[in-house]
């Protein structure tokens, strides 16, 4: 027996895996084992957003990216990036002026760029893929109205390709997004990589994050926006996997607005009912058994946190419930079907 995740799986795929900071510092021994027996692939859980890389105008913080980078070159990884466009975790400044008021298309085009190069090339040779843009598009497969969107319409995504390749012709470039498996974000998704492969940028993967519920995404869905992103010429990821074990939101409370945080709507104060641990358990091994399978397509899967505890589910999206989503429980010790994967192979 190999007794671990990634040897496991070594034909198949990288298997990979979000750091914290307190685990890309050596703070979080117990974890960093775990990382270092089980996985050969690692991504930075927030320390290379653009809020945290350049909280305001030119005043870069590499200090914790450079640690995890650091951690991971003298641990063997391949490392990835994550990530450079995103709405999210974006500092206030980047897209308005100092009235607040969007800045002009080639203000912004200016500010993108001197990010994306800044940042990729100080890692260039180092992290191996970038996901360049996250979380552009919507369900239905419409542009999400964003700032970048607002400002520079659909071009912002070739831009974003274009400054990355410049400024590290060798890394592997990624579009990652949610909720793959819906068919507006396919076909949407599909097209984009159609257009930036038209106009000759590279682009690698793409990357479904693959944050799931127990009632979603169903397998075949799953499978289906797999094959078609397989079918435009790029390799398929597997970014950000987890699996909610709580009920979702609506099913939990009427909740008119989940800002409204509560910690009482945590269903299960006692802990997790072994009949539900169960259906999680099985419903993973599906998806695990799917990526396994689909081997030819799928090039990297990465869970996002290393133990039930480390989960950004715990406060997402109620604050205070406790989830257990990921391949490692709040002991350190794996889940079943884990267990069972590295005992047996
Ligand atoms: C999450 C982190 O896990 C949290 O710690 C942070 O507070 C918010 O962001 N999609 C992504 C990730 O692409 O960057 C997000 O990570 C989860 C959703």
């Amino acid at each position: 027996s190999t007794e671990s995740l990634k040897h496991a799986v070594a034909d198949e795929f990288l298997m990979g895996v979000a750091l914290n900071v307190r685990q890309s510092s050596g703070m979080d021994a117990r974890a960093t084992a775990l990382v270092k027996q089980h996985f050969n692939s690692i991504v930075a859980e927030n320390c290379m957003k653009c809020e945290e890389l350049q909280p305001e105008e030119g005043k870069f913080r590499f200090e914790q990216a450079d640690e995890f980078v650091r951690w991971g070159q003298e641990n063997g990884m391949t490392i990835i990036g994550h990530c450079l466009i995103w709405h999210s975790q974006l500092p206030a400044w980047f897209c308005v002026d100092s009235e607040g008021k969007n800045v002009s298309p080639e203000v912004l085009k200016q500010r993108m760029k001197s990010h994306i190069q800044t940042v990729v090339s100080r890692y260039r040779g180092q992290v191996f893929g970038w996901d360049v843009v996250n979380e552009a598009l919507m369900e239905d497969g419409t542009y999400r109205p964003s700032k970048f969107y607002e400002i520079l319409g659909e071009e912002f995504i070739p831009l974003a390709f274009q400054y990355a390749h410049e400024a590290d012709p060798d890394a592997e470039l990624y579009y990652n997004d949610y909720n793959m498996h819906t068919e507006g974000k396919r076909k949407a998704v599909s097209r984009l990589v159609r257009t930036l492969k038209e106009r000759g940028l590279r682009i690698d993967a793409v990357g479904m994050q693959g944050h799931m519920g127990m009632d979603y995404p169903t397998l075949k869905d799953m499978e289906a926006s797999m094959q078609a992103f397989a079918d435009e010429g790029v390799k398929v990821m597997i970014t950000e996997w987890d699996m909610s074990a709580l009920p979702t939101v609506a099913q939990t409370a009427n909740l008119a607005d989940t800002v409204t945080f509560n910690r009482t709507l945590d269903p299960y104060p006692e802990g997790l009912p072994d009949s539900v641990a169960c259906m999680w358990n099985e419903r993973m091994k599906q998806f695990f058994d799917l990526f396994r399978r689909r081997s030819d397509i799928v090039s990297r899967v990465c869970v996002w946190g290393v133990t039930d505890g480390d989960s950004w589910k715990n406060d997402f999206p109620v604050k205070g419930r406790r989830d257990y989503p990921l391949l490692f429980d709040r002991n350190y010790q794996p889940k079943p079907f884990v267990q069972q994967l590295i005992t047996t192979d």
